[in-house]
């Protein structure tokens, strides 16, 4: 299963099985998430910061008191959609129980109104001791979920109830508690952005004004329903997204290779890109001088998206059109026939005279559906627009 865009915290509380909560953040990374590692104080002496932060990719909170004006308790809180705490000590259950935040991690759990997973791991007589039976009992009357700990050899070299569950039921756990309404999951979705840039000696290139912007835009909403994201960005100066691979790219003909070879297993391509029409016939190694620089033979670039969809085998093809007609209407039948002509299902036309649209996070238009629809878009967040033109795309993927 794959859950990408969703914030989890991961509270490593002090006992010696923390050195498998590497294991687990891998595996729930593997699932997409992005994880964010909040370690006790006391849990540093089994596992460091240093390992987390390598693991994670993150920065590693551990004090209530550092980068206070971020007021970290609140934001990690209000960031995660869940939050796991591996492994779950006594000494932590009990806090969480009794309501003491002293303090990063309890202080997140106090604050937070996600779903919460305990995952305990201790020697049995601390698990089976009333005073931990009872404050479980609280947890799980408050809506946590407590993991039952495994059963088997113990770090004391005893046999019993205590062990680190194993990776598979926490893994289970987490996915079952995270509200996945996103409607993309499981779903392969191939996005184009930014600008492609045809080279004409090293120092100069035809290129155009797309920003990214709105390929961005639909790799973020994608993601964040659960998708699956592809994205092939051809020079945009945006950073990365986390849980998006992203392909950077320069030319048409690298923009081609792209997604041709990501295609065929996608089930939504979105060409949001402005792909250069034409490339020099010959790119010089050296820089052209402005005396040899007369004129610029040019040869025709492929149309990707009309080729990908002449291959296309249950894809939803979306594409874009940016015109600068008089006026709208004909804007529209332009590209209503680009629709046709390139074998897509939707295209979204925006005017974009005068520079309007480019690098803006709003944008104008409306979407034409291969079926003779127009749906109006006016003044619209491009993040919206991204979320209108996927659930048209979920919607023709049944
Ligand atoms: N497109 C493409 N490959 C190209 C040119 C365009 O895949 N070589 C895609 C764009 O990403 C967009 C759609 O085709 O989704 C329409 O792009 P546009 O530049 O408006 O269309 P063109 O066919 O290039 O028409 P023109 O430049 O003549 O307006």
């Amino acid at each position: 299963m794959y859950v990408g865009g969703r914030e989890i915290v991961l509270g490593v509380a002090g006992g010696i099985s923390a050195y498998k909560s590497c294991e687990l953040l891998r595996r729930l990374q593997e699932l997409g998430l992005l994880i964010t590692v909040v370690p006790t104080r006391a849990s540093l002496n089994f596992v460091g910061s240093a390992t987390w932060e390598a693991l994670s990719g993150r920065e590693v909170p551990v004090d209530l008191w550092n980068q206070i004006h971020q007021v970290p308790h609140i934001s990690l809180a209000k960031r995660a959609d869940a939050i796991v705490i591996a492994p779950a000590t006594a000494d932590l259950i009990a806090k969480v129980a009794a309501g003491i935040a002293d303090d990063l991690l309890t202080n997140i759990l106090l604050a937070n109104s996600s779903p919460v997973i305990f995952v305990p791991a201790m020697h049995s007589e601390m698990w089976l001791n009333p005073a931990t039976q009872v404050n479980i009992e609280t947890l799980r009357s408050r809506g946590y979920v407590v993991i039952e700990p495994g059963v088997g050899k113990l770090t004391s070299g005893d046999l019993g109830i205590g062990r680190y569950p194993e990776i598979e039921v926490i893994l289970k756990a987490v996915t079952g508690s995270l509200d996945l309404t996103s409607d993309l999951l499981g779903r392969k979705v191939l996005i184009s952005a930014g600008g492609t840039r045809e080279a004409i000696d090293p120092v100069r290139y035809i290129g155009n004004y797309s920003s990214g912007k709105q390929g961005y835009a639909l790799a973020y909403a994608a993601a964040m329903r659960g998708a699956q994201v592809t994205l092939v960005a051809a020079n945009s100066s945006l950073p990365d997204i986390e849980g998006v691979k992203t392909i950077h790219v320069r030319s048409a003909t690298e923009m081609s290779w792209a997604l041709e070879e990501n295609f065929i297993d996608s089930d939504i391509l979105i060409m949001a890109a402005a792909v250069a029409d034409f490339r020099p016939l010959t790119t010089s190694s050296r820089k052209i001088s402005k005396e040899d620089m007369t004129v610029i033979e040019l040869l025709p670039n492929t149309d990707i998206v009309k080729n990908l969809a002449r291959r296309k085998n249950g894809q939803v093809i979306i594409g874009f059109a940016a015109q600068t007609e008089s006026s709208m209407e004909r804007s529209l039948q332009i590209a209503a026939e680009k629709m046709r002509e390139k074998g897509l299902d939707f295209i979204y036309c925006n005017d974009v005279s005068g520079g309007a649209i480019f690098g803006s996070d709003s944008t104008s238009g409306a979407i034409l559906t291969n079926t003779g629809e127009r749906i109006a878009i006016s003044s619209t967040q491009k993040v919206t627009l991204a979320n209108n033109l996927l659930d048209l795309a979920l919607d023709k993927l049944g």
